[in-house]
């Protein structure tokens, strides 16, 4: 058989798998499970398409899914995010995997529809973003005789729907096949599960979805204390700029914006937040951030950072009133929170890879990280094993719950109980020389729990 992957080099298989030895002492959560599952192994027969950043802990994610018995095809969900040494490591080890830093975006969903090719047809998805998700239902949408994407609104939309088009012509019917064998999908990302929601509301979600986002254990730890690490690591890594003085303006106050404004404050910034919401308005202000609106400092900030998941936050009229030198990037989900479109027809400088200057009317440069994507992972590597430790142990727990009783779920999407929420943290306590208090029967009765927990209500906030 021909060769079942594409990486831009096999040969970093070894350094790949240095790292993956490396990443598997901080993923104790993945770990936990693989002693726990590896035996009876609850994934046999579930063949996984992944579309989730091709990085080191990825890897582990991948090779864990395998250890409790999945056959495993994986994309990344990203043009810049792949580490091309796990993503070669993961070839090595035998599962096909589709992914090359900087790809472009026609390769991006060549990728996707390679990592569906199993022999007998894919069943799971596991997402990030919900692009493998989108992929199968717009197909089917289309196969079924709709038009689609009538007029493509962006350079994104055109490839997505250049790639259906091509599968469709290769083998007619392949995605109403496709998306009746899919049981279920397990969706990463703020943004991806905007998407099921969405889906579902218009009727048009066929299987159930695990919002695993939404995991406590996720979204208050990988996007805030994971952005607090990776945000300022990309900035660095890009630039090399000195952060500490410099006035830095986060756009969002939500998880991934109180993540990213701690790391520029840790750097030593003077960070100013950008807020729609007057509740996140008021815990900026309250954590001590000043809120602003983004007008009235664009032209005396240094560095600017999207984090809210919208589209347009940074427009070309404020990139055009911005300081000679200043910083622009994004850690949301897509490119669209920067107008980057828009500065197409200016002049690029390339200086590295993901970092550009481009040069505005007014003669002033502004430095574009990742071309808008985001930039902790496309500038520098994402966040940390140990963080994203937690947000996979519920990924491979959705796959399972899904995979052993999606009989039991209606179309629709579900967060897991609290029960397997506090399983994940507790998994993570040791590595960290975490000792946790346990409550006396007595005291467990007053506050109405029990003594293993669950531990709050569903409604308490964290
Ligand atoms: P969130 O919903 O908690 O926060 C977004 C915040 O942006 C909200 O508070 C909202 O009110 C605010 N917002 C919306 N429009 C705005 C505007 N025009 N101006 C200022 N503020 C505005 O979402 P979360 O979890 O913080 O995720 C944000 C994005 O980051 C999503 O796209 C998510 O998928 C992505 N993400 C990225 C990660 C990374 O490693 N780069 C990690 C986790 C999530």
């Amino acid at each position: 058989m021909s060769q079942d992957y594409v990486v831009k080099d096999i040969g970093l298989a070894e350094f790949g798998r240095k790292e993956l030895d490396i990443a598997e002492t901080e993923m104790p959560g993945l770990m936990a499970l693989r002693a726990e599952y590896g035996d009876s192994k609850p994934l046999a027969g579930a063949r996984i398409v992944g579309s989730l950043h091709m990085t080191i802990q990825t890897a582990v994610l991948i090779e864990t899914l395998v250890a409790l018995g999945a056959d495993v095809r994986w994309a990344s969900c990203n043009i810049f995010s792949t580490q091309d040494h796990a993503a070669a490591a993961i070839a090595a080890g035998g599962t096909p995997v589709f992914a090359i830093k900087g790809q472009t975006l026609e390769e991006h969903w060549d990728y996707l529809d390679k990592s569906f090719q199993f022999p007998d047809g894919a069943n799971m998805i596991l997402d990030d973003g919900g692009d493998a998700t989108l992929y199968v239902l717009l197909g089917a949408r289309a196969e079924a005789g709709e038009d689609i994407i009538a007029v493509p609104q962006s350079e994104e939309e055109e490839a997505i729907k250049a790639q259906i088009k091509k599968r469709m012509a290769q083998s007619p019917g392949w995605f109403t096949k496709t998306r009746d064998a899919i049981k279920g999908v397990s969706e990463e990302t703020t943004t991806g599960v905007h998407r099921l929601y969405d889906l579902h509301k218009k009727g048009q979600l066929p299987f159930p979805a695990i919002n695993v986002n939404d995991s406590v254990t996720k979204s208050k730890f990988d996007n805030k204390y994971g952005c607090k690490e990776s945000l300022v690591d990309g900035i660095r890594r890009a630039t090399d700029t000195m952060l500490a003085g410099k006035v830095a303006v986060v756009c969002g106050y939500g998880d991934v914006g109180k993540g990213s404004a701690a790391s520029l404050q840790g750097a030593g910034a003077r960070v100013k937040v950008t807020e729609v919401d007057p509740i996140c308005a008021l815990q900026a202000a309250m954590d001590g951030f000043e809120v602003v609106l983004l007008e009235d400092v664009v032209g005396s900030a240094d560095v600017f950072v999207t984090t809210t998941g919208n589209k347009d936050v940074i427009r070309i009229e404020h990139m055009r009133e911005m300081k000679d030198m200043a910083i622009v990037g994004n850690i949301g989900h897509f490119d669209n929170e920067i107008q980057v479109a828009s500065l197409k027809n200016h002049k690029w400088t390339n200086i590295k890879e993901q970092v550009d200057m481009i040069e505005m009317p007014s003669g002033n440069r502004i430095i574009l990280l990742s071309e808008g994507r985001l930039l902790n992972l496309g500038n520098a590597t994402g966040h940390p094993s140990f963080v994203m430790s937690a947000s996979f142990t519920n990924q491979v727990l959705a796959q399972i719950e899904i995979w052993t009783k999606g009989e039991e779920y209606q179309p629709g999407v579900f967060i897991l109980p609290k029960h397997l929420d506090e399983k994940v943290a507790r998994l993570h306590l040791k590595r960290i020389g975490v000792k946790l208090t346990e409550l006396k029967k007595e005291q467990a009765d007053y506050i109405g729990v029990t003594v293993e927990g669950p531990f709050k209500p569903e409604h308490y906030r964290y």
